[in-house]
């Protein structure tokens, strides 16, 4: 078919208005300026024409050209624009609607506790220490007048890496660290941490637990003053109606030494089957530290004294959120943890 100039314009401009996608108009585009399309065509006839005629016609041709240019790359913006608005409306994104709630942790009930211990004591003026988890004989025992074939060894059943490597079975090792770390008294020290025993799961026990230990150097300290700031961190930890009592006991590290109790929290002291009926509920250990403890931290026992106590971090959890059994601790079953 034979177009005129003008004739092509209007038609190929009607052509690619009614494109319906991005193929359609290449196809359109192709026919126009493909090797052998119409626009081509026209332009390759020039060199026929009268000479005469040549320059105006090739003007003519130009612009037809940039018109039949610039009405393809309008309808490509079109046609994109067009595609956008089909993906959003079939696809149905709305930016706007909230994602689904991101789920929030919180710490753990026992490192709660942990903190909360050391919030306390840190208000009376002791510093957090912390020593290593693996420990030699010497810190963990020896140091600690554990000496080899002592009888109260078996309360410490450890494991070993060699004859004189462990991991330690209390945090009462880092006394003795923090001793010859600081050198001058007064010391006031806690130190948390976790420890290892080789004892079998069971409701109340497990092999690896946490102990926050504290350690108070000083002159003339006394048993009462023990007492005062173990209470000082029971009723702040628990609530002002706890008592406390200290019962005789033994530890090759203090003398003398005591078993720590806190009065029930479910019965008040009054006995009951949690408590099974005694109305107090063991702690941990405490004492006055034994001079030669003190000596072997390179400090003086002419000159200073000092108290030192021994807590079950999972203890104590136990104690304030009433629960029975140790293991849950460390099953990492989120409808235990969320409880706390
Ligand atoms: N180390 C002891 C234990 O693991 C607890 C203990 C008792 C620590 C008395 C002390 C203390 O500092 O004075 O069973």
């Amino acid at each position: 078919m034979i177009h005129g100039p003008d004739e092509l314009l209007n038609d190929y401009k009607s052509q690619i208005a009614v494109t319906r996608d991005e193929k359609e108009l290449e196809q359109v585009r192709v026919a126009l300026f493909g090797n052998s399309g119409a626009m081509t065509n026209l332009i390759k006839e020039i060199p026929g024409l009268p000479k005469e005629e040549r320059s105006d016609r090739g003007r003519l041709l130009n612009g037809i050209k940039q018109q039949l240019e610039g009405a393809i790359a309008a309808r490509l913006g079109e046609l994109r624009v067009e595609r956008l608005a089909d993906i959003v409306e079939t696809e149905a994104i709305d930016i706007t609607f909230p994602g689904p709630p991101l789920g929030q942790g919180h710490l753990h009930v026992l490192t709660q506790v942990r903190r909360q211990i050391e919030t306390v004591l840190e208000s009376l003026g002791y510093q957090v220490e912390l020593g290593p988890e693996v420990e030699t004989e010497w810190y963990n025992f020896e140091a600690l007048n554990l000496t080899a074939g002592h009888p109260a060894r078996e309360n410490w059943d450890s494991f070993y890496f060699t004859p004189e490597l462990l991991l330690r079975a209390h945090t009462s090792p880092v006394q003795i660290r923090a001793m010859q770390r600081i050198k001058e008294p007064p010391i006031y020290i806690i130190t948390p941490g976790r420890c290892y025993r080789r004892d079998a799961p069971e409701a109340t026990r497990l092999p690896y637990f946490s102990q926050v230990e504290g350690l108070a150097i000083d002159r003339a300290l006394t048993v009462g003053d023990m007492k005062g700031t173990l209470l000082y961190m029971i009723q702040s930890l628990y609530g002002i109606e706890r008592k406390v009592r200290v019962r005789p006991s033994y530890f090759p590290f203090t003398e003398p030494s005591f078993e720590f109790d806190v009065t029930c929290g479910i019965c008040n002291g009054m006995g009951c089957k949690s408590c099974r009926h005694k109305g107090w509920l063991e702690v941990g250990g405490c004492g006055m530290v034994h001079p030669q403890v003190l000596r072997n931290g390179g400090i003086d026992p002419t000159e200073w004294n000092g108290y030192a106590w021994g807590f079950g971090i999972e203890r104590m959890a136990m104690l304030k959120h009433d629960v029975d059994d140790i293991r849950l601790f460390y099953e990492s079953d989120l409808r235990f943890l969320e409880q706390f």
